[in-house]
Order: structure tokens, then sequence, then C-alpha cells
């Protein structure tokens, strides 16, 4: 599959745009298909480590190689950039690229998907810490809630031998390469269950199958007889060969510019705000509506890496669209403007008031960060929403229809609508009694 405006892709945007004019109902694709012969989410370090929800790589590959939406040096943003998909698209796309997110793993995820390392002497330095790590005596463990809990005791001295020879490395970029090698290793030296993105531990009396409830305990005792040392170092070596697929491409990384924390505030650098009418084109997968807690499931990660302390924590979990944790006192209905959506949060108001605030929250900040991908983008640019409907209390939150109606009402104009479904989301799980999980996902694709 050939990059760079792909004349293919440029035909089926042209076909998408008339049939959705003429028939005003979304299109059914599957980006799997369109965008094919590539091992798509297999190649460069879109894999360095597992995050939740992670977007397609072939939906952001898809709109960028065309001549539709951006050339080469355009601005291009992810507001809700998690692991970074849409980041190393665009650098490999030769666009600029600025995003933010509101969970520090994530960012560091991202910056080291396309950071530059000399890979011989981070071979040495991985070489080093294997030796001298185990020889260390008593390095301080870092604040991480139940640590006795989730790890063998053995685990969690290796573990902090290991980190500790990491925050000697002087070089910055180097060990936060090896910090993020390190925490992708952390579920799977733990007794979580991995399968589970937030932290649940792994019980064999939860199954009733004999033959499952023997793998599970094969998987525990695994878990106690684990060599620490032998996994980060398999985790270093698989990261390190996948920068070297990258370099091979000759990318230019500084195409990776600037992350900040919050999609309702987007910025150039620390101090300075990103100007109005700044990029060409946004594509984003905004979190769903109380139904992915990616704080809870990077708390184990946040905590090893040292990336935030146990009260940290919660105040990352303010920041965080479509959380589900409000203060009792805080719970009050206020209408969104968006009448078909007041509707539905009157409805589930009526038996849980608590899951009608989260949902209710969840659009009034959603719509505050579309103000702010309007206030940035150019005129003639376009945003592409990735995002699905969930059901909340049983009953259909249909988000991408709010959404778009709120796009519409500032000024967007819709251009047309995708689904597809995505079976890739293996992270995806359903969170709560009240909510189920999100089978398909809506593409739209708005002009300002
Ligand atoms: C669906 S995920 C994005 C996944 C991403 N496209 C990827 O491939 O990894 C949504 C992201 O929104 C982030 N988020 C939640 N609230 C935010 C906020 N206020 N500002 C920026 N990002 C936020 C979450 O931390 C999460 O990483």
């Amino acid at each position: 599959m050939r990059g760079e405006n792909n004349k293919e892709f440029d035909r089926l945007i042209k076909e998408f745009k008339s049939n959705y004019k003429k028939n005003k109902i979304p299109i059914e694709i599957s980006f799997k298909e369109i965008v094919n012969g590539v091992k798509f989410n297999e190649r460069y370090t879109h894999q360095i480590h597992a995050y939740p929800a992670k977007l397609l790589s072939h939906i952001p590959y898809f709109f960028l190689n065309n001549s539709y939406f951006s050339k080469c040096e355009d601005i291009i943003v992810d507001p809700f950039n998690g692991s970074g998909t849409v980041a190393l698209e665009c650098v490999l796309s030769k666009k600029n690229f600025y995003g933010a997110d509101a969970n520090p793993l994530a960012n560091l995820i991202s910056k080291v998907k396309v950071t530059n390392l000399n890979l011989e002497n981070v071979k040495l330095t991985l070489k080093s810490i294997i030796d001298f790590s185990p020889l260390l005596e008593r390095p301080s463990i870092p604040e991480v809630r139940n640590l006795n809990f989730w790890f063998p005791y053995k685990t969690i001295d290796s573990l902090s031998k290991i980190l500790a020879s990491i925050m000697e490395i002087s070089d910055i970029e180097e060990r936060n390469f090896f910090l993020i090698s390190f925490s992708s290793i952390i579920k799977k030296v733990s007794y979580c269950d991995t399968r589970i993105s937030v932290p649940v531990k792994l019980n064999p009396e939860r199954y009733l199958d004999t033959k499952v409830k023997r793998k599970v305990k094969e998987k525990i005792d695994g878990i106690e007889n684990i060599d620490v040392f032998e996994k980060f170092y398999q985790a270093c070596s698989d990261n390190i060969a996948r920068l070297a697929e990258l370099y091979s491409t000759k990318s230019d990384l500084s195409k990776f510019k600037y992350l900040s924390t919050d999609a309702r505030k987007l910025m150039i650098s620390e101090n300075e705000i990103m100007p109005n009418d700044y990029a060409k084109l946004i594509i984003t997968s905004p979190p769903y509506a109380g139904a992915q807690k990616y704080i809870r499931s990077s708390s184990l990660n946040l905590g090893w890496t040292n990336l935030a302390s146990l009260s940290e924590v919660s105040k990352l979990e303010r920041n965080n669209i479509g959380r589900e944790i409000h203060k009792k006192a805080d719970i009050k209905i206020s209408s969104t403007g968006i009448i078909e959506a007041d509707l539905i949060i009157e409805e589930i108001n009526k038996t849980n008031s608590e899951r009608a605030f989260i949902a209710n929250k969840y659009l009034e900040e959603m719509k505050t960060s579309i103000d702010e991908m309007y206030r940035v983008l150019q005129k003639g640019g376009h945003i592409i929403l990735i995002i699905g409907n969930n059901k909340i209390t049983g009953k259909e939150f249909n988000t991408q229809s709010y959404l778009t109606h709120y796009a519409i009402s500032i000024g967007m104009k819709l251009q047309f609508k995708l689904i597809d479904n995505i079976k890739s989301y293996g992270l995806m799980t359903k969170r709560n009694k009240t909510a189920d999980i999100i089978s398909r996902e809506y593409v739209l694709v708005f002009k300002k």
C-alpha cells in the first residue's frame, strides 16, 4: 500500500462526499479493507506500549495520505492524543504534529514513539542495567497503592532495582525510552488480568470451567516465578527493533512538535497558547461518556514510573473528560442545549442521577473541547472525529449524533459520516453493569 496522496483514497473521499450529500445516511465501510496490504498495527513503533482504546492506525493513515485534507508541512492536531497513533502517522506522512492528552503516561508513550536515539548507546545502557541492577541493595520503592496485593515480593524487589538503574541515566530521552519499556512490562509481571484495562486481580475462583480455572492458576504460578530482568530485557530489545524500523524510513522526527495536557486549552509550547486558525486538520478519537477509565487503567504504571504520586493521580482524574468520579455535592443536571441529549439525560436521571450527571458533564466538556478545535482550525480546514455510542443505564447514548449537532450549531459543515466495526478494540471492556460494549465507531468529517 503506497502512502502519500494515494489516488484511490482521493477517489473514495469524493465518492463518500457525494453519496452522503445525496442520501444523508452514514456509509458503512471497513478501514482494514480500504487500507490493506500492510500489517498496520505491527509496523514501526505503534506497539511500543499498550494503551486502552487505541485508534486503529489505518484511520489516520487514510486521512493523512490523500490530497484532499492536507499536504506536506501542514499542521495537524490531535487534542485527545492518547498513545500517539495520529502523531506517529503524521511524522510518517511528513506533517507537523501538535497534540494534547490529560494522561502523563500517554504523553510519555507518544514522545518515546518518535524519539531520536543512538541505538548503539541504548544497547550498551541496556547491557549495563541488566548486569548491574541485580546487584543493587535496597533501592527505594515508588509510591504505588497496594503494592503487595498486585506484585509478588521478589518482583517488587527486581522492579525497584531496574527502576533505580533507569533513574541514574543522565540523557533524558534515553531514560524515557527505558521508563516506557519498563512500564510496558508492569502489568505483565503483576497479578493483573491483562485482558482487562483497569487493574483486576487474576482469580481462578471466578471461573466455573475447570479448564479455564487451571489456566488462570498456571498463569498465577508463572507470575510468581517470572524472571523480571529477562522480561525487561526482551521488552527493551523489541522496542529497540521498533525504533530501528522507524529510523529506516528516514522520517523527520522533529515534525512531532509539542504535547499539552488539556484538549480544552491547546498549547504550542509550555507558555504559548495555540494561535487561532493554526491547524489545517484535526484528527481525534475523544473519550467515551463514562466508558473508559484512562487514569485508573494506568495507575500502576503512573506509580512505578514516578509520573504521578498517589495524590496527583486523583488530580489527573478530575481533568479527564468522560470520568466517572464526581463529588456527590456537585451532582446537578443542566441543559446541554442539544434537545435530543437533554431528553435522554432526563430519562436517565429518573433512575440514576449520578449516571445522568456523568453524561451531562461529559457533553458539556466535549462542547468546550469542540469550541477549542474550532478556534485553532483554519477556515477550509477539517475536523475528523472518531467516536462511538454507548449505553447508559440500558439506554442508547447517541454521542456521535449529539456532537454532530453541536459542531453544526457552531458553524461546522458536515461533509460525511462513515461507520466501521471496531473488533480491533481489544481493550474496550464492559465497564460496569449499566453500560454496554461499544462495538461500532463513527467517523464524522466536518469542514470549517
Ligand atoms: C480514545 S483515547 C485516545 C486514543 C488515541 N487515539 C490512541 O490511539 O492511543 C482518549 C484519550 O483522551 C484523553 N483525555 C481525557 N480527557 C482529556 C482532556 N481533558 N484533555 C486531553 N485529553 C484527554 C484520555 O487520557 C485518552 O488518552
